[in-house]
């Protein structure tokens, strides 16, 4: 047994030592950290989910590009934005560095990664993006119906604002999370929920999905032993909640009667997707799943997390709420509601919208790409099936690309006549809260124009003050990371202006 246990030992080591000596004569990897601290950081990683903390730290010490080592496996950082244009987009490397990596959720939730996020670069993801993007596209940047039933859920959250008036602390982030469940429903089918009974039922089956489908995209257990599932205790409890929870929204958006009724009149996202589905015919019904109940999680945790943000942040600024209502009262005033028209020329807002993408980095790391083939770049290595992992809170934080990264300033994107830089300005290109290239987000406009739409329609009406409870910090690196970042919670007094 000792002499079976010391030759596997040798073998490791030779292979090991074979491998490492290979490297040595190509063009060097990354630079990175020693073994040693390589293992202390991926443990930490797996422990406190802090990876773009960690991230910011190394780049300081290894620049825009750094490697983690484990043994043969790589862990590339991209940690500018300079540098994810350069691989995501430019035609040297897209079509090699925009695959995804297997996750157990990709797997065995989306049905074989049949979403978006999670399939690999190839014709049909380009299809399905065109597809998808095409249908937010229109909707976020403003079909007129559409609008006009955001802005009546708009009316229905200032009327529950309004009533909280007397309350010292009102809990803004759970009004906003109705509310934004509310507008996801109406995005996919382009109906109203009917009573406040299935609103309730609706929001409970979007937060179960949402809460299970979060801690299963983080599980490293179930990522690198997915046969866990088949043993009692907590990785097989989690697999089961994601099913069920996967297929209570299945049953609830793509039931055959709404399915019927959606299709036939191209209504709704889910409407437009069977309709073009049916057309192309090349869709089947589990793309249909994965993709609708991506928009639902995708669309929903990311825009709360952009807008309790923001209003977290005018909280502790009460000046730059003053400047957006001034604002507003110069450009709309108060006897019409903000439209999306009205974007153009509001461009403090504007700014300050901006600066809470980049000061909040919402989505401090993204889901890694994967490298189809060996690549080299500015005379380093990326071997192929390498993940790299888009450091966008390094991006938006680095003291490298930014004025005092850490002050939240929405002035930095005003030029000397308080306009809007434009989005080619070297400042402007720096912030990507939504990603770049192949593989950027393909709700950007749907969640940009929600986040003007909210922000002016309820300033335009409310002043916001901190409650009696204490408010989490304003600087997002102090709250519990996660993969959506939002504060945990929003305790405000709401008054009539
Ligand atoms: C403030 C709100 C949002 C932020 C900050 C955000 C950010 C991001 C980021 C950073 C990525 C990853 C890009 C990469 O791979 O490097 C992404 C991808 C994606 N986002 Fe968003 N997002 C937001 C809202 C939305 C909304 C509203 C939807 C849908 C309605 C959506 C759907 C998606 C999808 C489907 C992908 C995957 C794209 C692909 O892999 O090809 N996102 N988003």
């Amino acid at each position: 047994m000792s002499l079976l246990l010391i030759s596997a030992v040798v073998l490791l080591v030779a292979y090991l030592t074979i491998n490492w000596c290979k490297d040595q004569q190509k063009t060097p990897l990354p630079p990175g950290p020693p073994f040693l601290e390589c293992l202390q950081i991926t443990w930490r990683m797996l422990r406190k989910n802090d990876t773009h903390l960690i991230a910011e730290d190394l780049r300081k010490r290894y620049g825009e590009i750094f490697n983690i080592r484990l043994f043969s496996s790589n862990l590339v950082f991209l940690n500018s934005s300079r540098i994810m244009r350069k691989l995501s987009v430019s035609g040297q490397y897209r079509n090699v560095t925009n695959d995804r990596p297997w996750t157990f959720y990709g797997h065995f939730i989306c049905y074989g990664c049949r979403n978006v996020s999670l399939r690999n670069y190839n014709e049909m993801l380009m299809k399905v993006r065109k597809m998808v993007h095409g249908t937010i596209k229109l909707y976020g940047d403003g079909i007129k119906v559409f609008d006009d039933m955001v802005n009546g859920e708009i009316q229905i959250l200032q009327k529950e604002l309004e009533n909280s008036k007397l309350k010292a602390s009102f809990d803004l982030c759970k009004a906003l999370k109705v509310s934004l469940i509310r507008v996801i429903h109406i995005f996919l089918t382009n109906e109203r929920p009917k009573d406040s009974e299935e609103c309730n039922y609706i929001c409970d089956t979007v937060e179960e999905f949402d809460d299970v489908d979060n801690e299963m995209f983080n599980s490293v257990l179930l990522n690198t032993c997915p046969w866990v599932r088949f043993l009692p205790g907590r990785g097989r409890r989690l697999y089961k909640a994601a099913l069920e929870g996967r297929d209570k929204l299945n049953n609830l958006y793509l039931n055959s009667s709404i399915k019927e009724r959606l299709k036939g009149h191209g209504k709704g996202f889910i409407g437009k997707i069977l309709s073009e589905a049916e057309y192309a015919n090349e869709m089947e019904d589990e793309d249909i799943k994965g993709i609708v109940g991506e928009m639902v999680t995708a669309g929903y945790l990311t825009t709360k997390g952009a807008l309790s943000g923001f209003f977290l942040l005018i909280l502790y600024y009460p000046e730059i709420q003053r400047r957006i209502q001034e604002e507003i009262d110069d450009n709309i005033g108060s006897d019409r509601e903000p439209s999306l028209d009205d974007r153009g020329i509001m461009h403090y807002t504007n700014a300050a919208i901006l600066e809470c993408l980049r000061f909040i980095s919402h989505v401090p790391v993204g889901i890694p790409h994967v490298t189809r083939e060996e690549i080299e770049v500015e005379g380093m290595r990326i071997p192929a099936k390498t993940a790299m992992v888009t450091n966008y809170w390094s991006a938006h934080r680095s003291d490298k690309y930014w004025d005092k990264p850490d002050v939240f300033l929405p002035e930095r994107f005003l030029d000397d006549d308080g306009k809007l830089l434009p989005s080619e300005h070297i400042l402007r290109s720096q912030l990507i809260p939504f990603g770049i290239g192949k593989r950027n987000c393909v709700g950007e406009s749907f969640a940009k124009s929600r986040m003007f739409l909210y922000v002016t329609s309820l300033l335009q009406r409310f002043n916001f003050s901190p409650g009696e409870n204490k408010l989490p910090p304003s600087d997002s690196k102090l709250w519990m990371p996660n993969s959506t970042m939002m504060p945990a919670f929003l305790n405000c007094v709401v008054a009539k202006r």
